[in-house]
This record gives structure tokens, sequence and C-alpha cells, in this order.
């Protein structure tokens, strides 16, 4: 039977919003992430290629789109994964960042990639590269899903980058706003008028 994926703008009311916020428009569709995921696969393998190289998805925002990158990079490699946690509460990230879950593997030696789903101010990102340099590793570079250039605050190089995003609240893809929305194959605004972050 052949089976057809929905079209995945968003309907108002189509998802079962129970944290009650409004609904944004959607700013990149399930195969516009796919078909760029396909292109960063490629472009991994090209680099890569003949290294050993290590995958250091950066939970829980990479999930979906390690496991979909993962799946395109055709070639013998290695995952590992790190939780981490901005000290302080808020929305704005603070810089100090604590380790949650350390890596399984050691990487000496080995060519690193974060894989995250969004560099927003870059205070994380820099925190990771300067904590994994110091385990001497061939080398460490980024792919970010998204890329929210506006908020930055702390330059770090990125290697790979899905999308430019708007300095605006976004959600979906492994992203969320309070935990929820992590599951939508779809990045959307959060609210149509979402503050930045
Ligand atoms: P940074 O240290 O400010 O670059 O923070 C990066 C982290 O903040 C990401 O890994 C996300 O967890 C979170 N974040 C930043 N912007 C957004 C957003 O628009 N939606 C959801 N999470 C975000
Ligand atoms: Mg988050």
């Amino acid at each position: 039977m052949e089976t057809k994926l929905k079209d995945p703008v968003m309907v108002e009311g189509e998802w079962r919003d129970g944290a009650g916020s409004g609904v944004g428009r959607v700013l990149f569709t399930e195969e516009q992430i796919q078909q760029k995921i396909v292109e960063l696969g490629r472009e991994i393998m090209r680099d890569y290629d003949g290294l050993q190289v290590v995958l250091v998805g950066i939970l829980n925002g990479c999930l979906p789109f390690m496991a979909d990158l993962m799946r395109q990079v055709k070639m013998d490699m290695e995952v590992d994964f790190m939780s981490v946690s901005s000290y302080g509460g808020g929305t704005q990230s603070s810089g100090v960042v604590r380790i949650i879950k350390d890596l399984n593997f050691n990487i000496h030696g080995r060519h690193v990639l974060l894989v995250e789903d969004i560099i927003d101010s870059g205070l994380t990102a820099r925190y990771l590269l300067d904590n994994l340099r110091t385990r001497r590793p061939a080398s460490v570079e980024i792919c970010a899903l998204l890329d929210k250039r506006e908020a930055r605050a702390e330059e770090v190089p990125l290697k790979y980058v899905g999308f430019e995003c708007p300095n605006r609240f976004v959600v979906g893809y492994g992203l969320d706003h309070r935990q929820l929305y992590r599951n939508l194959p779809y990045i959307r605004l959060l609210e149509e008028d979402s503050p930045t972050s």
C-alpha cells in the first residue's frame, strides 16, 4: 500500500498543544531538512574520507538530527554523546557549562565532529570546543543544523551548517520549549510573535 507523507505545513489545531501556546509558521519543512542532511552527509564523507571520525552529539537537542545525519555518513565512523547544562536558569545561556554526561570513549587522536541542534550565543559550543581540545583529539569541528548568527556573543567556527536561523525562538526536530516539541518532524517558530531566545 502506498503511503504518502502529509504536507507538514502547520494547521492550527493539528498539533495537540497542551502548553497552550500560539502556533508559529514553519521555517524548515521535513523535506527541506532531510534534503539538507543528505548534502551535509556527502560533505562530511568527502572531508573525512579515510579518517577516524567520531560524531559527538550534544543531548537532547541533537537526537533526531544525529539519527538522520549518521545514516547519511556512509562510511566507518563512531558515535558518542555528551549532555551539558548551563548554570543558572533563564533562557539566556550563561556560558558556564556543567557536564551532565561525558563521553564514553577516549577521543585522543580522533577527528571529532560535534553535532548540535542550534548555535545561539555560541557560549556552549565555545566551552565544548575548549574542553574537548584538552583531550588531544586530532581535530574538533562543529556541525550545526541551525545557525542563529545574529544572537552570537562568542565567535565559534562552524564547519557545517544546515540553515541560517532568524533570531527568534524556534521549536521542533529536537529543539524544545520547556522540553516540548522535540518530536515535531519540522522546525517552526514557537509563536508567530515569538521573542528572541
Ligand atoms: P548557546 O550556548 O546560546 O549557543 O545555546 C545553545 C542551546 O540553547 C541549544 O543547544 C539549544 O538547546 C538552546 N536554544 C537556543 N536557541 C533556541 C531556540 O530557538 N529554540 C530552542 N532551543 C534553543
Ligand atoms: Mg534546550
